[in-house]
């Protein structure tokens, strides 16, 4: 039987997943190729906590339907954070809750994208953006990525010249590469748009989790009006749950909220209403600093090997988020270094799917999130056996 499938169905890039999912399903390989948080830093304790407290007081409200925009408390207390923590003046009537940032991706190309429309992403860009992205057939015009932010004479450019819809960014801890812009080039960027018809989505999965625990101000300080951020409990709190948020003006929220109807009537709101008690009864900041803790503490692990270990390797050196971005000896292929690392039970993402365009080939991302430091030693080692024995074989 032969399905006629959608068009779009064939511009989706094709995925490494269903290899990768193999490497993660076996234990005795070491895997610095998923994206997951740390396990560990999940407080199950005191999410079991309010989740007994929602269900005795609340449980029939709770396991109802709601409305699409979510439960306003929650809206509420991500529009206060944002007030408080990044001097953003947010309200709860721009906050929409979705199923994780993962689903802005989705339905913001959906509200924007006619097939053949330019938009602009990094180079190297997060591979859940590509993918959502390209269902909706655009021209993906990217911008290089240096270690401040982007290109600014290429994205100079790349506004000038595309007419795009709008340009994904991710100013804080960028998934692949682990770099942060510049406050400098932030402002740059808010002064090339504001001058444009090109909205920037500022896609702040990882602003939470800066080692030194600092904020950095976001590019919506500068660019109120043309810009929307999305963010996310995943990354904090729990992934499973699937909560995250868009933060954007009404004229945006407006055709948004429509999609996300049609999509799904509204997210989890059992979930909701236990992320909301959760928030509520414990100390986001002090279990934010001592996730930031352990992930400094890994990232700094995971470079010093790196630098000892394999000093023909260079590296992006992150300030905050969960990857780093490695750069191979010359020759050496991450695809190679994929296959020969499997059979030495450690296993890395190959670069190639975070660039759209092509390149990457000697590029490999590393999560330093998720293994625990013991791991994390024997893991590098494990690499650096496999990198070496390849740089040998030239
Ligand atoms: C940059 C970035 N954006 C969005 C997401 C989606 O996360 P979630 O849907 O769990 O909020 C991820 C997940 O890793 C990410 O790295």
């Amino acid at each position: 039987m032969s399905f006629h499938f959608a068009d779009r169905i064939k511009r989706a890039p094709e995925s490494f997943l269903s290899e990768l999912f193999s490497v993660s399903n076996n234990p005795s390989i070491i895997s610095f190729a998923g994206g997951l948080p740390s396990t560990s830093l999940i407080d199950t304790e005191g999410i079991a906590q309010a989740t007994r407290q929602v269900m005795e007081e609340d449980a029939r409200i709770a396991l109802q339907y709601t409305t699409t925009d979510g439960y306003l408390p929650l809206r509420e207390y991500i529009a206060d954070r944002y007030r408080t923590r990044l001097g953003l003046p947010a309200t709860a009537e721009e906050i929409q809750i979705v199923n994780g940032s993962q689903q802005c991706l989705d339905l913001f190309a959906k509200i924007f994208l006619n097939t053949g429309d330019h938009v602009g992403m990094e180079r190297p860009g997060y591979l859940g953006a590509i993918e959502a992205f390209s269902l909706y057939e655009p021209v993906i015009d990217t911008v290089p990525l240096d270690d401040d932010g982007p290109d600014l004479a290429k994205f100079e450019q790349f506004v000038r010249t595309s007419n795009a819809k709008f340009f994904y960014g991710i100013p804080n801890s960028q998934n692949p590469s682990g770099r942060t812009y510049s406050q400098e080039k932030r402002k740059a960027i808010a002064d090339i748009l504001r001058k444009s018809d090109t909205v920037f989505y500022e896609d702040d999965a990882f602003g939470e989790l800066f080692f030194d625990s600092k904020p950095r101000p976001p590019v919506k300080k500068y660019l109120p009006e043309k810009c929307v951020i999305s963010g996310s409990f995943s990354k904090i709190i729990a992934p499973g749950m699937r909560i995250g948020w868009i933060y954007a003006p009404p004229e945006i929220l407006a055709p948004f909220n429509v999609v996300k109807q049609a999509a799904d009537l509204h997210s989890n709101f059992l979930c909701q209403k236990i992320l909301h008690r959760y928030l509520t009864t414990h100390d986001l900041d002090e279990h934010i600093r001592r996730i930031t803790r352990v992930y400094g503490g890994k990232c700094r692990l995971m470079c010093d090997l790196l630098n000892d270990q394999l000093p023909q390797v260079s590296h992006t050196t992150p300030e905050g988020g969960m990857f780093l971005m490695a750069t191979l000896p010359p020759g050496i292929s991450s695809r190679r270094v994929f296959d020969e690392g499997v059979k030495k039970k450690v296993a890395v993402l190959p670069g190639m799917p975070f660039y759209t365009d092509g390149g990457g080939e000697d590029t490999i991302r590393l999560n330093f999130s998720y293994p625990d430091e013991e791991m994390i030693k024997t893991g590098i080692s494990r690499l650096a056996g496999v990198i070496k024995g390849l740089v040998h074989q030239q």
